[in-house]
This record gives structure tokens, sequence and C-alpha cells, in this order.
């Protein structure tokens, strides 16, 4: 969604041919970030990939989508196989255009090492492939990097780091939980601000239910937030209620603390058919107010299609 400001200035233009002056306006569009969510849960496909465009660089954040293996004990039907393919198509196509591409940890629906040329000639943050890392991760991240050897232009450690293009920083959190405890490793929290527009992508926190996972969003103070959302679809089985009450707290304390106009929970939150009435205190809290709390589906202008979370409906549909 491309937020610009639209300047108009009138002037008077002397014709001396005729000896008449005429009224112009003088229209200048100031493009400010562009927000595009590529892949996501809400569009029927396991993914955060999101393309950032700011009037000094272009961002990639986690071009990888993937499916959930097995749901109600079925695997991925044939809707969520093609949609998957499309998605990765448009994933692909930003691709190309991006000058830096973010991966945020290694799980494959959020990078794809079978497509090393995606890299090519790229900057690359990635998460710290060898600390903060669980052992899985680690051995992802040691074959991603093996299949990339020489292909961008230069590879860089994201974790706690920040960085500058012109008029647009980036910056990135210390490495926070995968989810509310570091059994699945860790991942970058990652801040975009251009001057005009504060976004920030949070990766796959399933929340944000730990201190240190919303503070990064406290302390930045996003206008706009991409949101992995509570791991509600699990809940009571290995996502604790407690877990999701934490999580409400904390959105919540963002609404509160924070100048945040649109919050976008999506990803792990969107695999949960009951997703809407989960945050049923968030929606009272922006009742009156600016503040939207959408799907990334909603953001972009396209139809909500937990299509994972509805896999037993497809396959009775479809049989
Ligand atoms: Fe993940
Ligand atoms: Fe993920």
């Amino acid at each position: 969604m491309p937020i610009s400001f639209i300047l108009s200035f009138c002037a008077m233009k002397y014709d001396f041919a005729k000896n008449t002056s005429h009224l112009i306006i003088l229209t200048i569009i100031i493009q400010t970030m562009k927000i595009i969510p590529l892949a996501f849960d809400s569009f029927g496909a396991r993914s955060m990939a999101t393309y950032i465009e700011t009037r000094d660089i272009k961002i990639l954040f986690d071009p990888g989508v993937a499916l959930g293996p097995s749901r109600y004990r079925l695997p991925p039907h044939k809707k969520e196989i093609e949609r998957e393919g499309e998605l990765w198509e448009d994933i692909r196509d930003k691709a190309k255009i991006s000058d830096l591409l973010i991966v945020t940890h290694y799980h494959y629906d959020h990078h794809d090492p079978n497509y090393p040329e995606l890299y090519k000639d790229k900057t690359l943050f990635i998460k710290d492939p060898k600390n903060n890392i669980n052992y899985s991760q680690k051995n992802r991240a040691k074959y991603f990097l093996e299949q990339i050897k020489d292909i961008p232009k230069e590879i860089n450690t994201a974790d706690n780091s920040s960085f500058e293009y012109k008029n647009t920083k980036i910056v990135f959190s210390k490495p926070v939980c995968h989810g509310t405890n570091n059994r699945l490793g860790y991942v970058v929290e990652t801040l975009i601000d251009d001057g005009k527009e504060r976004f920030i992508h949070t990766s796959d926190v399933e929340g944000p239910a730990l201190d240190d996972q919303v503070e990064f969003i406290l302390e930045h103070n996003p206008k706009t937030l991409i949101l992995d959302g509570p791991m509600s679809y699990l809940l009571g089985y290995v996502y604790p209620s407690k877990c999701l009450e934490k999580s409400i707290e904390n959105i919540i304390k963002i609404i509160d603390e924070t100048d945040i106009g649109t919050i976008i929970p999506d990803h792990h939150f969107t695999r949960d058919l009951h997703y809407v009435e989960r945050l049923k205190d968030v929606y009272e809290r922006i009742e009156g107010t600016d503040v939207k709390v959408i799907t990334a589906a909603e953001y972009a202008g396209r139809d909500v299609e937990l299509l994972e979370a509805r896999r037993k409906e497809l396959y009775a549909k479809s049989s």
C-alpha cells in the first residue's frame, strides 16, 4: 500500500507572445514507503514475505513460502499447492528488483536454499547463523550459506545492528525467541524508518508474549506493524492460554503506548479459524480510534483465504 503526499502549488505563468497570464498548478507527489505483503497465511500459504520500497532502497523480507505438511492429518490440498506456486512467483518477481534481502531465520517458510540465484548481486542481511540459534536452524543456515556462496554482493549478520542507506534507517533487534521460548531458536525483528513512515516486521514471535519481543516494538514506535500473532490454533496444546493472554495484553500496550496506525497480525495467527474472536479485547480497545487491526490479506486488498485452516473443508468439497 503506497503512502504518498501530494503537494500542490499555484503559480502565475506570463505568456509574452499573447501578453496574458495563466494560473498554473504544479503538483509534486512525494512517495514515501510502500509496504506490500507478498505471501502470508491469510493469502493461503505459510509465509511472512514482505516487500518494502522507500525513496532510497528496495527491501525484501523473508523470501520463502511453504505449506503445513499435515493439518487435521491431511496433506496440503491441491488448491494450497497452486497458491504456494502463485505466491512464490510474486516473491521471485520482487526479489529481482530488490536491492536488499533479509532472512530473519532459517525456517523454510522464510527462505529457500534451492533458489540461490534469488540472491545474485544482492545485499543480504541474515540472522546470525552461529550464535543464538538452535541445532536444526544452525544446520539449515550452514547449508543455505553453502548454496549461496559467492552469489550475493555482500552478506551481513543482522542481529542487534543498524544501517543507513541515504535517508532510510534499518534497525535489527537482538535475537528474540522464536515463539514463547527458545526451543525453536531465535529470530530478528526489523525496523525500517524512512523519516516519514516507521515500519516493523516482527518475524516469528508468535505473540508477542515475551517482554523483549514487545520492547523492540515499544522502543521504535512503528506506525505500521507486521506481527506474527499468537499461535492460537494450537491453544492449550502447544500454545498455553497464558501466552495468548499475555500477547493480547502486549498488543493493547502497543496501541496505548505508541503512535501505531495499523497492526497486521498474521502468519501463525491466521492458521486459526477463530482468529477474530481471539482478539476481541483488542478490537474493543481500538473502537472509536483510528487504529486498524487487519490481516495482511485485508491490508493488501485481497480476500482472506485461510486455506490451511480450511483444509478439511477443501477436501470435503473436492471429494
Ligand atoms: Fe519460523
Ligand atoms: Fe514462520
